[in-house]
């Protein structure tokens, strides 16, 4: 396992920038997810990594090297893409082995390699299939198993489950983490997926047009949004934004309140409910303010709500966000 480092990377294709002055340091041994809208440059940054793309300005440092001319092959990165990549004419037990026999490994040796991933990852069943016979998530385990039996330093993935039922998907992202901890490798993980990020990540870095808006730890992220962006970002439903005297602020341009920090109280903002979501351990609820501001909120304890209802809302004051005119969060 190593470190990974960026230092001022940007990124254009032809006259358009689409990474600007990224730094980053990546611990030996952490799982770093990155995150953001379609478009925010995620892959293209996870390739500047992989040694697939080259950056237009600064440098990429794996351990204690400057990799940044360095070939894909001589970085010590196994990358998993969102579709498997697998040779469709080799079997399972041939993919897997593929990078093994590349670096002249012996036969004896590729053999308990493929052997001992393929047991680790339940597949060893498989392994005279052709791609073709598999279904989505064992070709999913297959394009993983090759990944890590060249024992590289850094595992990239980029959007590996996104191809996957949603049951499959969760049982997957459990795997991962797992993995994660056996092989204590460091990992860099994309998705756009804000459960399956939060969920796995040590660290989220969350990307908006190109550069960092905010790195930091799931629960910090979602609980400290150093801007707008980042509340907006984490979070379904998203957090209320709404004008600053409906929390009392005088300075504020705007307060975000989360749903499941807004109440049904006995006396507080009017409000009636447009729209229900049952979700089965809780329900959304769509309100709108008297003055006319939409607010969702996490509700379990009405009886019977129906569309037309009249509330009365409250939000939890110690967890009501300030925002500036430019969407920064301010302190206190
Ligand atoms: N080879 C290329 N030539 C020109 N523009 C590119 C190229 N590759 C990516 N881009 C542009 O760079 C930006 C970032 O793309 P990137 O694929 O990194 O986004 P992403 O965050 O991975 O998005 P998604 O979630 O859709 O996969 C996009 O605007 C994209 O159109
Ligand atoms: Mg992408």
């Amino acid at each position: 396992m190593s470190s990974v480092r960026l230092e001022g990377i940007a990124k254009r294709f032809g006259s358009t920038e689409v990474i600007r002055g990224v730094d980053l340091d990546i611990k030996s041994g952490e799982f770093v997810v990155f995150v953001g809208a379609s478009g925010s440059g995620k892959s293209t940054l996870l390739r500047m990594i992989a040694g697939l793309e080259q950056p237009s300005e600064g440098q990429v440092f794996i351990g204690d090297s400057d990799v940044t001319d360095a070939p894909p092959s001589q970085r010590g990165v196994s990358m998993v893409f969102q579709s498997y990549a697998l040779y469709p004419h080799m079997t399972v037990r041939d993919n897997i082995a593929f990078g093994l026999k590349l670096k002249k490994a012996g036969k004896a040796a590729i053999e308990e390699a493929v052997t001992r991933v393929a047991t680790m990852l339940e597949i060893e069943g498989l392994l005279d299939r052709k791609p073709g016979q598999l279904s989505g998530g064992q070709r999913q385990r297959v394009a993983i198993a090759r990944a890590i039996v060249r024992e590289p330093d850094v595992f990239l993935f980029d959007e590996p489950l996104s191809n996957l039922d949603a049951a499959l998907r969760t049982r997957t992202r459990i795997e991962i983490k797992d993995l994660h901890r056996k092989l204590q490798a460091t990992m860099i993980y994309v998705t756009h997926d804000q459960i399956e990020a939060m969920s796995l990540a040590d660290r989220m870095v969350i990307l908006n047009g190109g550069h960092i808006e905010q790195v930091g730890p799931p629960a910090v992220l979602y609980h400290e949004p150093a801007t707008k962006y980042v509340a907006a970002f984490l979070g379904s439903p998203s957090m209320n934004f709404l004008p600053p005297e409906l929390a009392g602020s005088t300075e504020a341009a705007e307060i975000g309140i989360r749903p499941e920090d807004v109440r049904v109280a006995a006396s507080g903002l009017p409000a009636t409910i447009e729209e229900i979501e049952e979700l089965g351990e809780t329900r959304v609820i769509h309100a709108r303010l008297e003055s006319g501001d939409p607010v969702a909120l996490r509700d379990r304890d009405l009886a019977d709500p129906h569309i037309g209802q009249n509330l009365s809302l409250e939000f939890d004051r110690e967890r009501v966000h300030h925002f500036d005119a430019d969407g920064k969060r301010m302190p206190g």
